[in-house]
């Protein structure tokens, strides 16, 4: 049976991404969760966040999908190998979850002249290198530096991003970077919370440096991927339809969301 395409987060980061798949490929049917209630995972081991991730993707496979997104840059960088490798076999070998650090990481190549290129993260996406060593295996000669913004997360998951406190934590963030490497020209947003901040960013960041968020680049992959999986393609189901899932209390989800996601919120709690 066809079923949709599932996109999952932590808490409201993932919309971002949603926001420009379904703008990149409208035809399809969504369907979002959002792990609200033990948001944020940035700061959580690794054990946990693969625990809560592959409960999550079970979840969205019995909810219809063959296909899960990962749009989360923490559960992609510590749960998405484990549950592609150890785990799909035995779940149902045809199903799929794709995260959104690769994505990101083939188009640095292109995009950056001096071979510096700085990541935006939380301490978990940060610590667990993926940014360095994924980079490194597609563009040796990159240099990547990295920087955890703990706070990030907490002030868009709270609608404090266009705040004071925002502008805060994004200056100290950002100058913190470009002190250890000022020959930065390309600064990945690798968390999908962090669009939601583009603007502070933009207004601290040196001017000329290029900011990769991933919606778009996510986005087009999804649509070059179900080009080349048509086996996969055939079982997503169209109808341009998206409902929402979050283990927090639905009027609360509504509300946030619906700042950053324009359009009909129709949501369901969801216990995990
Ligand atoms: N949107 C998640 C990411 O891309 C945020 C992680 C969190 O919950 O801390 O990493």
């Amino acid at each position: 049976m066809k079923g949709p395409i599932a996109i999952f987060d932590s808490g409201y980061g993932g919309l971002t991404i949603l926001d420009s798949i379904r703008r990149e490929l409208p035809e399809y049917d969504y369907i979002y969760l959002g792990d609200n209630a033990r948001t944020p995972y940035g700061s959580r081991s690794f054990d946990v966040v693969y625990e809560y991730t592959l409960e999550a993707v079970k979840r969205l496979f019995s909810l219809g999908a063959h296909l899960v997104i990962l749009a989360c840059n923490t559960a992609s960088a510590k749960a998405l190998r484990s549950i592609q490798q150890k785990d799909l076999p035995g779940i149902d070998p045809e199903r799929r979850v794709l995260g959104v650090i690769r994505p990101s990481v083939e188009v640095v190549g292109n995009l950056t002249k001096t071979n510096h290129v700085g990541v935006l993260g939380t301490v978990g996406t940060v610590l667990s290198n993926s940014y360095p060593l994924e980079i490194d295996k597609v563009s040796p000669e990159i240099i990547v530096e990295q920087e955890a913004c703990p706070m990030w997360v907490s002030l868009v998951e709270n609608s404090e991003f266009d705040g004071d406190g925002a502008d805060y934590f994004v200056k100290k963030n950002i100058n913190s970077l470009f002190e250890r490497d000022s020959k930065i020209d390309t600064l990945i947003l690798g968390c999908t919370h962090y669009p939601l901040l583009l603007e502070k960013i933009r207004k601290y960041t040196p001017q000329g440096v290029k900011i990769i968020s991933q919606g778009e680049i996510v986005s087009k992959r999804l649509r070059d991927y179900l080009f080349r999986h048509p086996e996969m393609e055939t079982k997503c189901s169209k109808g341009g339809d998206v409902r929402f899932y979050t283990t927090e209390h639905p009027d609360k989800f509504r509300e946030t969301a619906g700042i950053f996601f324009k359009g009909n919120i129709r949501v369901q709690h969801l216990e995990l």
